[in-house]
């Protein structure tokens, strides 16, 4: 169901996912499901809150597996929605930890999904807010672009901060990817712990599902 109206009402509703069902995890883009449905798959660095942000979306905490310890996800994790459309859990990058010949396997098995599946509508990349800009995410960034791969940003974990310290910080990113960029994606700030941009991501996913899925 999609609220239409100026964002300042959307706090006014609370929107639900119907029906979200974990379909299955994926080693590699070979053997993901067929790709006939939109997919909307959430990116960043270990331990940026990727599941927990799928977790909090969908209202359901015991859905994707969470850790405080880096490199819980490690497989392309399908979540069907309505029986309509996927959100994908994947991979964190740059997760040092793993071996040498894991990470290789990783990082095909997360590029490959990002630059060939057909069926992926809009990549979210989660970027924590409390940390400094890290080089890992702003060339990541870059690859997306120069891949012609559709993505917004979603800052994560805000709930740590204060307004100010959050401006701050906002800023320091944002001033990084202007020098990469002429123009920045759309942004959404977010807290898996206070369910903050919650309504915002939803409006944003289910405008574009209704467009492309009747
Ligand atoms: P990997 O699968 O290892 O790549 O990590 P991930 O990006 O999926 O992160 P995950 O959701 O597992 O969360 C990592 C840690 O951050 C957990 O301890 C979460 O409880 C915590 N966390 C996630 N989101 C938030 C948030 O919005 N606020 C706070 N304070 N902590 C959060
Ligand atoms: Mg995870």
């Amino acid at each position: 169901m999609i609220q239409n109206g100026p964002t300042q009402s959307i706090n006014h509703y609370t929107l639900e996912l119907k029906d979200v069902k974990y379909v299955g995890s994926f080693p590699t883009l070979a053997k993901c499901p067929k790709p006939e449905k939109p997919e909307f798959a959430f990116i960043g660095r270990s331990n940026v809150g990727k599941s927990s942000l799928i977790n909090m979306l969908s209202n359901n905490r015991k859905l994707a597996h969470v850790s405080k310890k880096p490199g819980k996800t490690e497989a392309i994790n399908f979540f069907e929605v309505s029986g309509r459309w996927y959100l994908i859990d994947l991979p964190g990058y740059g997760y040092a930890v793993r071996s040498k010949g894991m990470l290789k396997s990783f990082k095909k098995m997360i590029y490959d999904y990002l630059e060939k599946r057909r069926s992926l509508v809009c990549t979210f990349v989660l970027i924590d807010v409390n940390v400094p800009p890290q080089k890992r995410d702003i060339e990541f960034l870059d690859w997306l672009g120069e891949h012609g791969v559709p993505f917004v940003i979603v800052y994560t974990k805000i709930d740590k901060l204060s307004k100010t310290q959050l401006s701050q910080n906002v800023q320091a990113i944002q001033e990084i990817l202007a020098e990469h960029w002429n123009e920045l994606p759309q942004q959404f700030y977010t807290s898996s712990e206070e369910k903050a941009g919650r309504d915002e991501l939803l409006n944003f996913i289910l405008e574009i599902t209704d467009t492309l899925v009747k």
